[in-house]
């Protein structure tokens, strides 16, 4: 199966810049058309150098705007949606919940109405979070009961049934992929390893959630991008597959490989109050996307290491990002927190 033209919704953010980088890279014939709202997370300067090629093009505007996305894919003649655009931040949901839906339920559902108007396939990329509190030594497969819990999973969860829903009412051409937590270049840093890499990097204390057991299947980007891609070509239409390694650390673990790779103290670590209905465990069972061939090249500690060093290396990228309208959230996030931390 090959693609002419592909619209990639939040192709300025974290992982849909990763994945335009890599799909170009891998199918040079392909024309991509980035079309996102530029949120504080999307950010033109992620594809800063690929900008100039006659393969790649940007539109400005919400996956909620029904006319402004018909336009783009009519005039781009596009024939798949592959849809990243979203609000990500489960902390930020927590703060102000409306967006969310505004944007992750509203507006997926206005692509999908797109999509069937004008008969376009639409890959919808959602999360491991669906599947809630992963409890026992359970693994979550696609199957399973969806039980979100924080705004954030809640408003993905709705999307995938939505996207469900098409697929099974309207005959849609639809895929989904659910994606452990993701790391690697590009990644806002209100994230967990973008945050504690360049709080580490700075000197600033590392404000862990409660006992910092939560346990996380830390992936690195470049391995949901091919997981994306294999699902794109090699997928069923109407199935969901999972994304990640399958294999989960603590997040204490996860701040020691931050803290070594960048050899800083680990005093710098702050016990902080709680994330509000904070999940205890995501895991997924990623057998069914193996199934297609596809097998991920980093473990969680190598994708942690290699995310700390990118800060590291990258202090031009997140600097200024920092010094913005980061700092406002960051202290109605942390502020009254640290005050009240424990080493
Ligand atoms: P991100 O926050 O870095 O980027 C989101 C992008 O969407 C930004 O470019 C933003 O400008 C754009 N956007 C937001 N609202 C929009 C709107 N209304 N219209 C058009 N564009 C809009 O997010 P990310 O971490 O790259 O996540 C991308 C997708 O992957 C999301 O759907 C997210 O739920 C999913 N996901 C993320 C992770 C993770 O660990 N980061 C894991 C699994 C799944
Ligand atoms: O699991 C996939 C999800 O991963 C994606 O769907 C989301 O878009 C993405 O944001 C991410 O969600 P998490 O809430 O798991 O990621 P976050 O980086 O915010 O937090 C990772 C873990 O670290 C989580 O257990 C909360 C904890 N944490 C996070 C922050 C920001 C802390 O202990 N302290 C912090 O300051």
């Amino acid at each position: 199966m090959t693609f002419g033209n592909l619209l990639i919704t939040g192709g300025c953010g974290f992982i849909g810049s990763n994945f335009v980088r890599y799909w170009l890279e891998q199918h040079p014939e392909s024309k991509v058309v980035v079309y996102d709202k530029l949120t504080y997370a999307g950010r033109k300067e992620n594809l800063a150098d690929l900008w100039d090629s006659p393969n790649l093009s940007l539109v400005v505007g919400d996956i909620g705007d029904m006319e402004a996305v018909r336009q783009a894919c009519t005039e781009h003649q596009i024939d798949l949606i592959v849809n990243f655009a979203a609000e990500t931040h489960v902390d930020q949901s927590i703060l102000g919940p409306l967006v969310f839906t505004d944007t992750n339920v509203r507006g997926t559902h206005v692509l999908l109405e797109v999509a069937r108007e004008l008969g376009l396939r639409l890959h919808h990329i959602s999360t491991d979070e669906v599947y809630g509190h992963i409890r026992d030594n359970h693994q979550s497969i696609e199957t399973d009961e969806l039980s979100p819990r924080s705004p954030y999973a809640a408003s993905k969860a709705a999307a995938d049934q939505l996207v469900q829903a098409y697929a099974i009412t309207y005959g849609l051409s639809v895929t989904i992929t659910r994606g452990a937590n993701n790391v690697g270049p590009y990644q806002y840093p209100e994230k967990a390893v973008p945050l504690f890499s360049t709080n580490a990097i700075l000197g600033e204390a590392i404000p862990v959630y409660g006992d910092g057991l939560q346990m996380r299947d830390y992936a690195h980007v470049y391995d949901h991008c091919t997981g994306i891609e294999t699902v794109l070509l090699k997928g069923q239409i109407g199935e969901v597959y999972n994304v990640g390694t399958g294999r989960e650390m603590t997040n204490l673990e996860m701040v020691d490989i931050v803290l070594d790779t960048l050899s800083k103290d680990h005093s710098l670590v702050r016990h902080v109050a709680d994330r509000p209905g904070h999940d205890r465990r995501y895991s997924m069972n990623v057998n069914k996307l193996r199934g297609l061939g596809w097998q991920p090249r980093y473990d969680p500690r190598r994708a942690v290491a290699e995310a700390a060093r990118w800060y590291a290396d990258n202090r031009a990228w997140w600097e200024p990002i920092r010094s913005g309208e980061f700092r406002d959230y960051y202290d109605r996030q942390y502020a009254e927190r640290l005050a009240g931390a424990k080493p």
